[in-house]
């Protein structure tokens, strides 16, 4: 049985397909389109899936979507009266929300077929049970808490449920306009991160923060027995569009947020590209403790409730690592699984899995257990993208290829690493990563000035073989996605300086051989030239989505000062000239913000 999962026309679009009740693929659109968090129709994802599993759209049995414009339509109703000025902005979202359910049409479309070729059934899944479906069925257990929360979706921020089996029986919502991703994006408005996505720069800033605001943000949203609510004083009306618009060409636009109020309290916003100063760092940081002390009251509710040490987390919100590796010190929760895409893409899994276990009544059978679920490419087809850009190369075997890498890495340069399958969800986990040797104190602004060219407090991230985890960090429930932040044990803290942040954390992906045995045996070989089992991982990028084909990573590597590329079997070191001129134009980043 073949299903296909959708998230279309809102951030993030994306598609993934299961067979019998595996994920055989899926893909955010803005790998395949190059525009960051695309929220229109995920028609290049849909085509990628199909040639995945050599189907044609008339195979299909059934296409599910994580959205669902009928879902708690009665409070928005409720909404749009209480709120005259938006009733015209409600009707024409209504009427948009129609198009969008005319998935037939859309795919026949997109793929160029005739819709009566097309034989499946539709499904729409309310937003955040499609989330905590993507959490819940991709875990290894038979029963859990599920908890999703972000920004908004089916005019609901946050839902707990009790799974069990093949049912997601809902516990509670939170409606908009309470929402604690909108406190978290207001905030960040405020400060001047001002794009949609923008939150998890925020997040690094908040360790140089002080306790200067804490009093303040605490009033702006308020724990309740049976949630929490929002002072709406502080935040402009948001309207039926919750606060985000999708522009008709796919564009994700973020409304402004914050009120007058916000301004008479704090002076005014900063703006994007200014200087950060110690108010926007204060201000960071009260918003990511309040940020936490909401999810703990939240999640030990929810605890109460379920009896249950197991958690399923997904939305946006979820991607708050540092709040997720806290969970395990702030409630009796012992155990995690957030999929890697726990965000808005992740929806498409979530409905198509929610679609095979809950309404056709499937077994389970399926834990997910690595990321990598996106394209990967023929060697031919790497060769083809070096000799295209006139690049020196030469082939190698593996253990050849992991021994020189690990040499170059080791000797202090920037290595891309272009292997297999793409990952599925926003972090680079080894398959599409720039990496480089942790130890080092300058690696940090080397990898900015030359390559990343990020804030400069957002720190970079450890990978650590998973056997070693409890050595060097304080906790040991593992973190394959990269999804938790723990503290660095103190005696490695100088071993890891160019990952360790200045709250001497870490946001660190935990290897396991049998995820990803290419990647486990690199930094096995980086150990033993080294001492470390741990290497520094970044996304293989330069300020657009993560590379997906080799001729973007290709391209990224030419224009970018990297110093290796190891892509496929084949390796390619830049000319030593080349890096002698980019090390004498490098120099530290300046502590200016984006
Ligand atoms: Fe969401």
């Amino acid at each position: 049985m073949l299903i296909l999962g959708l998230n279309m026309f809102h951030a993030d679009a994306s598609a993934a397909i299961i067979l019998d009740g595996e994920i055989k693929f899926a893909v955010a659109e803005e790998r395949l389109n190059r525009r960051k968090h695309f929220g229109g129709f995920p028609g290049l994802a849909v085509k990628a899936c199909l040639d995945a599993v050599g189907a044609k759209i008339s195979d299909i049995d059934h296409v599910a979507v994580g959205q669902d414009s009928e879902a708690n339509l009665a409070k928005k109703v409720q909404y749009a009266l209480a709120n005259p000025a938006k009733i015209l902005n409600f009707i024409r979202l209504r009427q948009r929300k129609e198009a969008v359910r005319d998935v037939r049409s859309l795919l026949a479309r997109a793929l160029e077929v005739d819709s009566a070729q097309l034989r499946f059934q539709e499904h729409h899944l309310e937003h955040h049970i499609a989330h905590i479906a993507s959490a819940y069925y991709c875990s290894p257990w038979d029963k859990a808490a599920g908890f999703s929360y972000d920004g908004s979706g089916d005019f609901v921020s946050t839902m707990t449920a009790r799974c069990e089996g093949n049912e997601i029986e809902v516990l509670d919502r939170v409606f908009l306009p309470h929402s604690l991703g909108s406190v978290y994006t207001m905030i960040c408005e405020f400060i001047g991160y001002t794009q949609y996505g923008d939150e998890g720069k925020v997040m690094g800033l908040a360790p140089y923060g002080k306790d200067t605001y804490c009093g303040e943000i605490a009033k702006i949203v308020k724990p309740e027995s049976a949630g929490f609510k929002l002072d709406l004083g502080y935040f402009k009306p948001l309207g039926s569009n919750q606060g985000m618009q999708v522009l008709p060409d796919g564009t994700v636009r973020l409304a402004r947020h914050f009120s007058a109020r916000m301004e008479k309290l704090f002076g005014d916003p900063r703006r994007p590209h200014t200087e950060i100063t110690q108010r926007e760092m204060d201000l960071a940081f009260a918003l990511q403790q309040r940020f936490e002390e909401i999810f703990f009251h939240l999640a030990n509710r929810l605890h109460e409730r379920v009896q249950l040490d197991d958690l399923a987390l997904a939305g946006g919100c979820a991607l708050n690592s540092v709040a997720n590796g806290k969970l395990f010190d702030r409630t009796p929760f012992r155990r995690t699984y957030i999929q890697p895409a726990a965000g808005d893409e992740g929806l498409a899994i979530g409905a198509a899995l929610h679609t095979y276990h809950s309404f056709l009544k499937q077994p389970r059978r399926h834990e997910l257990k690595s990321s990598y679920l996106g394209p990967e490419f023929s060697e031919s087809r790497i060769q083809s993208a070096l000799q295209n850009a006139g690049l020196q190369f030469r082939r190698f075997e593996r253990v050849a290829l992991l021994d020189a890498v690990s040499e170059q890495i080791a000797a202090g340069n920037v290595v891309g690493w272009f292997q297999g399958r793409m990952e599925w969800g926003p972090r680079a986990l080894g398959n599409r990563s720039i990496v480089a040797h942790p130890g080092l104190p300058d690696m940090k602004d080397v990898l900015n000035a030359r390559i990343k060219h990020r804030e400069w407090f957002r720190p970079f991230a450890p990978s650590i073989l998973a056997e070693y985890q409890h050595e060097y960090f304080e906790h040991d429930h593992p973190s394959p996605f990269m999804l938790h932040v723990y503290k660095i044990r103190p005696e490695k803290r100088k071993a890891l300086c160019a990952v360790n942040h200045v709250d001497d954390t870490g946001r660190l992906q935990t290897v396991a051989r049998e995820e990803n045995p290419m990647y486990y045996d690199l930094i096995a070989a980086f150990q033993r030239k080294t001492g470390s089992p741990v290497v520094l991982n970044t996304s293989f990028n330069e300020n657009e989505p993560i590379v997906c084909t080799p001729e973007e990573a290709v391209d990224c590597f030419r224009r970018t000062r990297m110093d290796v590329l190891a892509i496929g079997p084949f390796l390619v070191v830049k000319p030593t000239t080349e890096k002698e001129d980019t090390l004498r134009a490098f120099s530290p980043g300046k502590r200016q913000g984006s």
